[in-house]
């Protein structure tokens, strides 16, 4: 296809303000799927789904358009993931288009992941065409909406297109805009191959995919290509596009978007944003920009079962394969036993994993507090990563101590204010900007990653009776004085417990988690004192009292059945503990103990 004939887009968007709809209309009325197969279709890539316990990922659609000026248009649309642990993800696929949709539902307006994603949009220089979703519902206000759009995204908006992606109105007018307001590509065919690795995955017939946006010359099937970051080169197997159902091609050609197979072996083989160029007369200069997704929140994984370990170990490498962005590496803990440090690209990430984990691998596990990576200079002028607080070195030998900022930005209604402002308030945030749409105020916080990682969704959540909007982005990292909080339980850390905190919030941290954990721990035989402390200091301490003597008599004296029945019943029950010296601890006091109230 010639370039001028060729439109790449993306489509930015809120969660639940109809990207999808839009998507599938835009796909079904043009016919890049006949209306009788859609069902079908949909139906056939389920069936595999469940047969194989894999995820397709068919984020990518090529549309065949015949305009009303009679030419005929290949439209190439770009799903791009929603949520902002994966904000690199997000702009390479940014970078592979020159357009974008920013629809917004009418009847809500701007949220803060319009925002980001619109942010990220405007970044990669994108044409952007603002889509007024949602106008059959009584409650649209698209003159409301047009106006917010300007207010605080700042493009115009006069143009926007009125659509109901639900009752088809609009589309037409959509597509029109595609192909009339967004810019065609350019590239030459005959300069050395350039592409842009999108995005890659694993597919149980085909092994890995990679999609790929070419910027010049052309791709072919039987070429050997070369990744530039890690200079692997492979012989291509196959190429084709997306209609959605992956077609072979003869070639890829400037301008255009497409996928790859190449006998690549798994995912990690692949880094997303990286340049592919042929192995003979290739290119020397990569896109630029290139930057790995890095990890950023880290956390222990345990089996509560240690029989289970190599279960875990299992499930763990078989996830990586398909999840570049996740990493591990084998941990023992004096407290837990064998299991893994794994880092994520956020928390929701961390979620998905351990969740998978638990139940598609059915592996009881205790998950360590999230930690966030601390760089910890030394007074010998060295430079340390902490990514797990039981490694902290001797304070004494540390000089001073960084931790990762973010920028947040939270939108919400007028009457949740206060409470968000005291939230990031309490979590040691600092505000940057506080200014309104409407009854909706946008208020942007300067946080440290650290008070974030853990439970601050939820609390946003509840306190704005999940009316807030979240959003937010890496900035940096700054100086604070940090310092590594211990928990000791009968005397013995828990190196699973410790966490690094703030001085000036350590003892009411400390206070809380000790609280927390004398409730969490049964009661044993004798007094155990739980304690929080500061290097050797003991900042806060609470004491389990022991259970009576003449119950536990009677408990364990009398006939050999009962015995015998409540030691099969102590055994199941030690499955979800774990032991500490002489103590029992249940694995919930694990997270519990880390959550704020
Ligand atoms: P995620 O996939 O969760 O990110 O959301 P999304 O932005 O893709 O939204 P989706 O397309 O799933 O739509 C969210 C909800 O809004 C669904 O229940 C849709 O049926 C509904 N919806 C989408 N477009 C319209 C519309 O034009 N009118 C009405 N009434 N409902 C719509």
């Amino acid at each position: 296809t010639d370039l001028d004939h060729i439109r790449n887009f993306s489509i930015v968007a809120h969660i639940d303000h109809g990207k999808s709809t839009l998507a599938d209309r835009l796909i079904q009325s043009t016919n890049t799927v006949a209306d009788r197969d859609m069902k079908e279709q949909l139906l056939d890539s389920m069936d595999i789904e469940r047969e194989r316990g894999i995820t397709i990922k068919a984020n990518t659609v090529r549309i065949d358009y015949t305009a009303q000026n009679g030419e005929t248009y290949v439209l190439n649309l770009i799903d791009t993931p929603g949520h902002v642990d994966f904000a690199y993800e997000v702009s390479r696929s940014m970078r592979a288009v020159e357009g974008s949709l920013l629809v917004v539902d009418s009847t809500q307006g701007v949220e803060a992941q319009t925002l980001a994603n619109v942010y990220q949009a405007i970044e990669a220089d994108h044409e952007i065409v603002p889509v007024l979703n949602k106008i059959d519902l009584p409650a649209s206000d698209c003159d409301r909406v047009a106006e917010q759009i300007e207010d605080v995204i700042g493009i115009d908006a006069t143009d926007a297109i009125q659509v109901s992606a639900k009752s088809g109105i609009g589309i037409e007018d959509t597509l029109e805009a595609i192909v009339h307001r967004l810019p065609a590509p350019t590239g030459d065919r005959d300069a050395p191959l350039k592409a842009m690795l999108v995005d890659s995955w694993y597919d149980a017939y085909l092994g890995v995919v990679v999609l790929v946006r070419i910027m010049d010359g052309v791709l072919k099937k039987g070429q050997r290509i070369k990744m530039m970051q890690t200079n692997a080169v492979y012989p291509v197997d196959r190429v084709g596009v997306f209609r959605p159902a992956m077609t072979t091609v003869d070639e890829l050609g400037p301008g255009e978007i497409g996928f790859i197979t190449a006998s690549i072996k798994q995912v990690r083989d692949t880094k997303v944003g990286d340049t592919i160029t042929t192995e003979k007369k290739g290119t020397d200069t990569p896109l630029p920009g290139f930057k790995p997704s890095v990890p950023v929140v880290f956390c222990g994984l345990f089996p509560v079962d240690s029989a289970e370990f190599e279960d875990l170990r299992d499930a763990i490498e078989k996830l990586a394969l398909n999840d570049a962005s996740f990493s591990y590496e084998m941990e023992t803990s004096a407290a837990l036993g064998f299991g893994f440090r794994c880092g994520f690209l956020g928390l929701l990430h961390l979620e998905v994993i351990r969740d998978r984990i638990e139940r598609e691998y059915d592996i009881d596990l205790i998950t360590t507090a999230p930690s966030v990576i601390y760089n910890i200079y030394m007074k010998d002028g060295s430079m340390i990563e902490l990514h797990n607080p039981a490694d902290m070195p001797d304070p004494s030998t540390v000089d001073h101590i960084e931790e990762p900022r973010i920028k947040a930005t939270i939108m919400v209604p007028d009457e949740y204010l206060g409470d968000v402002l005291k939230l990031c308030q309490d979590r040691r945030g600092i505000q940057m900007d506080l200014t309104y749409a409407g009854t909706r105020a946008m208020v942007v916080y300067d946080l440290p990653l650290n008070e974030v990682v853990f439970d601050f969704y939820d609390r946003l959540k509840s306190v704005t009776k999940g009316y807030a909007s979240f959003d937010y982005q890496m900035t940096g990292y700054r100086e604070d004085n940090l310092v590594k909080m211990q928990v000791l339980v009968n005397d013995e850390p828990v190196d699973a417990l410790s966490t690094m905190v703030h001085r000036d919030r350590a003892e009411m941290r400390g206070r809380a988690m000790c609280e927390k954990l004398k409730e969490l721990i049964p009661r044993h035989m004798f007094k155990i004192p739980i304690q929080a402390a500061i290097g050797g200091k003991v900042i806060a301490r609470e004491t389990l009292s022991a259970l009576r003597k003449d119950v536990t008599a009677k408990c364990y004296g009398g006939d050999a059945t009962r015995k015998k029945k409540l030691l099969e019943k102590q055994k199941a029950g030690k499955k979800k503990m774990r032991q500490f010296g002489k103590v029992d601890i249940p694995q919930e006091a694990f997270i519990s103990a880390l959550k704020m109230d």
